[in-house]
């Protein structure tokens, strides 16, 4: 698919995937990335290979603001790339430049769950620090975040959707449809 095929509202260079924890950022994005011929990136999968630590490791042995802080330094070298799905972490557009910098680079498309849908899929996995602990903080945490994510230029609303559905959706609204052989990919 060529940069020309696009129908858009902003310059699409990029398209940045945000959202809570088990809202489907990654599986989402890489099969999205493989449908336009675009490279993916995963946050978190990034700064693991470059850390050469998992982030359950990075939040356990130095903190989450030594994580954040990797995840800044990311932002930064990312926002120079173009033709690239990137699935951000759950809490790396919190920091407002991190926001501002990926806005300018791409369609911002907000991956929506609710938390009771969140904790079907991924409550029984132990590798996010933050999804660990009790329910209020986290549900706590959860509400404070919508208003960043609402921000989007794309929200989706995930719940009764599976990852193709999610993946057809973007290109649709962003391209202004798919073309049969497209949605047979
Ligand atoms: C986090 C989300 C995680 C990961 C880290 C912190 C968050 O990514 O970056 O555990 O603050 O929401 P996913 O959203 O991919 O689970």
């Amino acid at each position: 698919m060529s940069m020309s095929e696009f129908k858009l509202r902003k310059e699409n260079k990029n398209i940045i995937l945000v959202g809570f924890m088990g809202t489907g950022k990654s599986s989402v994005g890489k099969r999205l990335a493989k449908i336009l011929g675009w490279s993916f990136i995963d946050t978190d999968v990034e700064i693991e290979r470059l850390t050469g630590l998992s982030v359950t490791e990075i939040f356990r042995r130095h903190g989450e603001t030594r994580f954040r802080s990797e995840e800044r330094l990311l932002v930064r070298r990312l926002k120079e790339r173009v033709n690239c799905v990137i699935a951000t972490g759950g809490g790396t557009v919190l920091n407002p430049l991190n926001w501002e910098e990926l806005a300018q680079s791409g369609v911002m498309v907000t991956l929506y769950a609710p938390l009771d849908v969140i904790y079907e899929r991924i409550g029984y996995r132990n590798d996010r620090p933050l999804l660990r602990g009790d329910r209020e903080e986290i549900e706590e945490r959860w509400e404070k975040r919508q208003p960043i994510y609402r921000q989007a230029d794309l929200i989706i609303d995930t719940t009764d959707m599976g990852i193709d559905e999610v993946v057809q959706e973007i290109i649709c609204e962003i391209k202004g449809g798919v073309s049969d052989e497209r949605a047979e990919n």
